[in-house]
C-alpha cells in the first residue's frame, strides 16, 4: 500500500502533533455539489450510485478535488446493512429512506440473517479498494457504519421518524427482543467494519445519529453497549498503521465520559456540546471531531470566518482535534461556502500548533 502524502487526520485522531488541524465533513459527498448531482443522475439513483464502485469512487473524490480536504469518506450508507438482512431499502423522493419490510415481531428477528459482507455486500470493499487506488495516498479514507440502535430504529419503523415510537416501544416493552436485534446488528456491523479495514479503509467512524433520543439509562443500554461490543471486535491495526475509531452519537454530549470509556480513539461532538468543556472531560483519553453548526454555512464567509477562529480557540492549543460539522452538510450550502470554511480552518489552526 502507499505511502499517505496527508496523515494529518490520522495523527490528530492519535492525539500526535500536526502542523494544522486536519478537518472533513460528514456528507461531504452530496447534493450541495452540483458534479454530485450530475453522477446521480447518470448512475439513475442514489443507490445505484453506492452500488456500482467505480461511481462510489467518483462521487468520493469530488469533493477533494474541490476542496484541500484531509480525509475521504467512503461514499456509502449506512442502511446497506438492513438492506442485505432482507428488509428492501428503496429511497422516496422527498421523504427519505424506506424500507418494504419492517422488523416488529419476534419472528421477524428470529428470520434476520447476519450479515456476511463478502457475499451480501461485495461492492462496499471493492468500492473501499478502488476509492484506495484513485487516492493515491493523498489523504486516509474513512469507512464507517450506523450504530445498531440507529440502524434499529429504520428497521423497527420502516424508515426515518421524528419520535421513534415503535422502536421505543418495543426497547421498553420487550427489552429482551430489542437486544436480540442489536446483537445481531453488532456482529453484522462489526464484521462489516472489518471487512472495510481490510479493504483499506485507515479509520472507521460509527454513527449513532438516534442515541441522543434516548433517556440516560436507556442509552447506555441500548445505543452503548452494543456499540461496546462492535468495539471490542475491531481490527485495530492494519497494514502497520493503527487504524483509529470515532464514535458519534448526535445528541450524546452528556454521555462522553461513558463512551471515552469503550476504548475508542475519537469522539464525534455534535455543535451543543462546547468543545473547550468537552476537552476537559475527556480529552486525555480520545481525539474530539466536531463541532461546527452546519446551518453556519448558509452565512457569509466572514461569519463563517469567525465561527471557526471561535471553536479553534474554544479547543485551544495542541492536537487531538479534527475540525467537522456536528452533523451532515446540508444540500442547500453554497459550495464557495463549504470551500471558505475548509480553507480558514487551515489558515486559523496553524498558531495553536507552533509548538507540537
Ligand atoms: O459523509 C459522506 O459523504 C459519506 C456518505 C454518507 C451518506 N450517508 C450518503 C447519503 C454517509 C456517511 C451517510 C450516513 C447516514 N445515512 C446516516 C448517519 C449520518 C447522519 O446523517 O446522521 C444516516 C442516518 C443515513 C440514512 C439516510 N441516508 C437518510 C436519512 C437519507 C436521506 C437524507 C436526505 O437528506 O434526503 C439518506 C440518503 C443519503 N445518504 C444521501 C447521501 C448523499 C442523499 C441521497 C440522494 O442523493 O438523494
Amino acid at each position: 500500500m502507499s505511502e499517505l502524502k496527508n496523515d494529518r487526520f490520522l495523527r490528530a485522531l492519535m492525539r500526535e502533533p500536526v502542523d494544522a488541524t486536519p478537518v472533513w465533513m460528514m456528507r461531504q459527498a452530496g447534493r450541495y455539489l452540483p458534479e454530485y448531482r450530475a453522477s446521480r443522475a447518470k448512475a439513475g439513483s442514489f443507490m445505484d450510485l453506492c452500488m456500482n464502485p467505480e461511481m462510489a469512487c467518483e462521487v468520493t473524490l469530488q469533493p477533494l478535488e474541490r476542496y484541500p480536504l484531509d480525509a475521504a469518506i467512503l461514499f456509502s450508507d449506512i442502511l446497506t446493512i438492513p438492506d442485505a438482512m432482507g428488509l428492501g431499502l428503496y429511497f422516496e423522493t422527498g421523504e427519505g429512506p424506506r424500507f418494504k419490510k419492517t422488523v416488529t415481531t419476534a419472528a421477524d428477528v428470529d428470520a434476520l440473517p447476519i450479515v456476511n459482507t463478502l457475499k451480501d455486500l461485495p461492492y462496499v470493499p471493492d468500492a473501499v479498494r478502488t476509492i484506495r487506488r484513485e487516492l493515491n495516498g493523498r489523504v486516509p479514507l474513512i469507512g464507517f457504519s450506523g450504530s445498531p440502535w440507529t440502524l434499529a430504529t429504520y428497521m423497527v419503523e420502516g424508515g426515518s421518524s421524528k419520535d421513534f415510537r415503535k422502536a421505543k416501544a418495543m426497547a421498553y416493552n420487550e427489552p429482551e427482543l430489542m437486544k436480540m436485534l442489536l446483537d445481531k446488528l453488532a456482529i453484522s456491523v462489526t464484521e462489516y467494519l472489518n471487512e472495510q479495514i481490510k479493504a483499506g479503509a485507515q479509520a472507521v467512524q460509527i454513527f449513532d445519529s438516534w442515541g441522543g433520543a434516548l433517556a440516560h439509562d436507556a442509552y447506555l443500554e441500548f445505543s452503548l453497549a452494543p456499540m461496546q461490543k462492535i468495539v471490542n471486535g475491531l481490527i485495530r491495526e492494519h497494514d502497520g498503521r493503527k487504524v483509529p475509531v470515532i464514535m458519534f452519537t448526535k445528541g450524546g454530549g452528556q454521555w462522553l465520559e461513558p463512551m471515552a470509556e469503550t476504548g475508542v480513539d475519537a469522539l464525534g461532538l455534535d455543535w451543543t456540546t462546547p468543545i473547550s468543556g468537552a476537552r476537559s472531560r475527556v480529552g486525555h483519553k480520545v481525539a474530539l471531531q466536531g463541532n461546527m453548526d452546519p446551518s453556519i454555512l448558509y452565512a457569509k464567509p466572514d461569519r463563517i470566518r469567525a465561527e471557526v477562529a471561535n471553536i479553534l480557540s474554544d479547543f485551544g492549543a495542541g492536537s487531538g482535534h479534527v475540525f467537522n460539522l456536528g452533523h451532515g452538510i446540508t444540500p442547500e450550502v453554497k459550495p464557495e461556502n463549504a470551500g471558505a470554511f475548509i480553507e480558514c480552518v487551515h489558515e486559523l489552526s496553524r498558531q495553536y500548533h507552533l509548538q507540537d
